[in-house]
């Protein structure tokens, strides 16, 4: 790792000045590692410390994936939490409510969220968060496109990817987009550290994109419904039964998604195609 080059956005001389809560202290930069994920595998650093890069070689995504970058061009952070509430993968919902709201807040976008992490913009995933625990700290790994045009992104990628810049025509500073996320995750983390899932789920099934769809999660098809209390998702089989899947990946077995358009929390439907 080293810090020589030219100035970023992301440098610690930018982003501490926009850094008003907990989390983002102590802050690493580098511009390029491995992973941002190892560089807080410091049984020293205490909670809220978060570390950026400017280009991985080895970026872990979901299910043993490699996340791919441009340099310079996404936002890639992680963030360490030690939660003393259970269970931790319920902080994949919390993480991506929180970057939900802060590309929002940021763009004017309408976000969708698919279960369990991903965030979507006009259909294009735009966010991915990777939980790693271990002896009681959770590193959550955020991973935002946000300055690649459409053929900086990878094309391997199994949902179609897209980024800020590509959603609203118009670069973003990406220091601005790890403050909001950061100030939102430092909300929706300390709601869940007082009341569980209970506050959040109603904000990420206003966003629950999946809902209606067809789809095939943890060996079982059937059709997407509201998120479970508890965080997961409620599949309808065609035998009629309904089942809560805890975790997975899933898979779309119709049509590409619909963007959810939010009328309240509480009260959701799919636009019309
Ligand atoms: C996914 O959607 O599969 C999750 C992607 C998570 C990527 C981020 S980028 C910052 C952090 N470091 C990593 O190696 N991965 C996460």
């Amino acid at each position: 790792m080293t810090d020589a080059g030219p100035a970023s956005d992301l440098a610690p001389e930018a982003f501490e000045r926009l850094c008003g809560g907990r989390l983002g202290r102590p802050y690493r930069w580098a511009r390029m590692c491995a992973s941002t994920q190892e560089l807080l595998r410091d049984p020293s650093l205490p909670e809220g410390a978060v570390a950026v890069a400017e280009h991985q070689t080895s970026g872990r995504g979901r299910m043993g994936r490699r996340w791919e970058d441009e340099a310079g061009r996404a936002l890639l952070c992680s963030v360490l939490l030690r939660p003393k509430r259970r269970p931790l993968p319920q902080l994949s919902l919390v993480a991506a409510l929180a970057v939900a709201e802060a590309i929002e807040e940021q763009t004017g976008c309408e976000t969708a969220v698919k279960w369990p992490n991903d965030v979507l913009v006009d259909g294009r995933k735009v966010a991915g968060i990777l939980l790693e625990a271990s002896e009681g700290s959770v590193i959550v790994g955020i991973g935002v496109n946000v300055n690649q045009a459409a053929e900086e992104l990878p094309a391997t990628a199994r949902h179609p990817p897209g980024s800020l810049r590509m959603a609203t025509g118009r670069p973003h500073d990406r220091g601005v987009v790890l403050a909001a996320v950061l100030e939102r995750l430092e909300h929706w983390y300390a709601a869940w550290s007082r009341g569980g899932l209970h506050p959040v789920v109603p904000h990420v099934e206003a966003r629950n994109c999946l809902r209606g769809n067809e789809i095939a999660v943890a060996e079982s098809a059937g059709l997407a419904g509201r998120i479970a209390p508890e965080g997961g998702l409620e599949v309808r089989l065609a035998s009629g039964e309904t089942i809560v899947v805890e975790s997975g990946e899933v898979e779309l077995l119709g049509e590409p998604l619909e963007l959810v358009r939010r009328v309240d929390v509480g009260e959701h439907r799919l636009v019309d195609p």
